[in-house]
């Protein structure tokens, strides 16, 4: 497991002021917070696994993420390849999907989270699986039986929860998940699991499509849920905390990490007023965002005046594959020349978004 050192990656210490929220952060202990947006490659995985390393790093919090994604991003990313080939090469790796199989056995949860260290990150983790996608279809049975008030429905709909609840035990400060990008059966259940979500967007029509499905999609959930719990025989076989989980819209986080379409850089691309549309219509979406987002998550908010913008993450330009294949957090990539300023502009990005985050976690 990772050390819980302050380690000061950045080199920038750590502000007073965000020393103090990130002590009332811990105070609260264990909050879950999942990365989530139904839109596919809008920068989850580099978010979760950049800011927990900045939490980590140079906060001194202790974090474990846990990979929901059966692509295995996020784990493929934090991990050396050696080690990675060394754990997927294993007949059994233990991971993400260890936690859900007892369940699929009929034997409930399983006893200990199979935590390994990020190395480089700073972090703990639950690595991802690819078999993770074959408990899709238990999650969805057992969905079904959830709903109708079936204790082993809503025990595997929390099996999640139940990590969550076992991090607390660990004294982690805080438990991150990264999750695909669908509304799928896992996700459900990593959702309805969590204290918090975060959603990492781009500024493009899509997302404004998405925010509103997550709105819609999660409120149902939740009042399924609860009304399966309400029939349930024996619900006190479920912890009360998990029970009264009423997940919370923490913030979102705009990502440019697509330009726009180059149109600007090569007008001989495209005629001069479909550049122009473009350059309005992005124009449009961004200043519409903060009403959009009101409009679509505002009863999930945590606070009815909170700022839910937790900051923007520019194209960070080549440091992201530097990053990717360092294993190494974007704070801390190693390398001179342009990689000297892309790493100070990712230092103060994400210590600015972990400040935010932070400030509307203890709102
Ligand atoms: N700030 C950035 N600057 C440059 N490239 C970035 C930045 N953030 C992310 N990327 C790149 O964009 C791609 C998509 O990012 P990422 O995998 O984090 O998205 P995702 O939302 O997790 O995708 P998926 O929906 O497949 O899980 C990656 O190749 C990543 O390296
Ligand atoms: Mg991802």
């Amino acid at each position: 497991m990772a050390k819980n050192k302050r380690r000061i990656a950045s080199g920038i210490p750590v502000e007073p002021d965000a020393i103090s929220l990130f002590d009332k952060a811990k105070s609260i202990g264990g909050s879950a917070t999942c990365f989530f947006n139904n839109k596919g490659g809008v920068g989850k995985t580099t978010l979760v696994a950049n800011l927990a390393a900045e939490l980590a790093l140079n906060f001194g919090a202790k974090v474990l993420v846990v990979d929901g994604d059966p692509q295995c991003n996020l784990t493929q990313y934090v991990l050396g390849d050696e080690e990675a080939l060394d754990i997927y090469s294993e007949p059994d790796p233990t991971s993400v999907y260890s936690v859900i199989r007892p369940l699929s056995l009929g034997k409930g949860y399983g006893s200990k989270l199979p935590i390994r260290s990020a190395g480089n990150f700073g972090f703990d983790l639950i690595i991802g699986d690819p078999r993770l996608a074959l408990q899709e279809d238990l999650l969805a049975q057992d969905w079904r039986d959830a709903k109708s008030g079936g204790m082993r429905g809503i025990r595997t709909t929390y099996v999640f929860a139940d990590v969550v609840e076992k991090a607390k035990e660990l004294n982690y400060d805080f438990v991150f998940f990264d999750m695909g990008p669908s509304l799928g059966a896992i996700n459900r259940s990593i959702l309805l699991a969590m204290d918090y979500f975060v959603v990492p967007m781009a500024i493009d029509i899509f997302s404004s499509w998405a925010i509103r499905n997550i709105g819609s999609t999660v409120g149902v959930w939740q009042k399924e849920l609860r009304t399966g719990i309400s029939m349930a025989e024996d619900p006190k076989e479920i912890p009360a905390s998990t029970q009264s989980k009423n997940l919370k819209f923490l913030g979102y986080v705009t990502q440019q990490h697509k330009e726009r379409g180059g149109y600007e850089d090569n007008p001989e691309d495209s005629g001069e007023s479909t550049r122009r549309r473009i350059v309005q219509a992005y124009k449009d979406i961004s200043e519409n965002f903060p009403g959009q987002v009101k409009q679509s998550l505002g009863k999930f908010y945590k606070d009815p005046g909170f700022n839910p913008h937790l900051g923007d993450i520019r194209h960070l330009g080549s440091l992201a594959p530097k990053s990717q294949s360092q294993h190494e957090p974007m704070i801390s990539v190693r390398g001179t020349g342009s990689y000297t300023g892309l790493r100070k502009q990712a230092r103060e990005i994400y210590r600015g978004i972990a400040t935010r985050y932070l400030e509307n976690l203890v709102v």
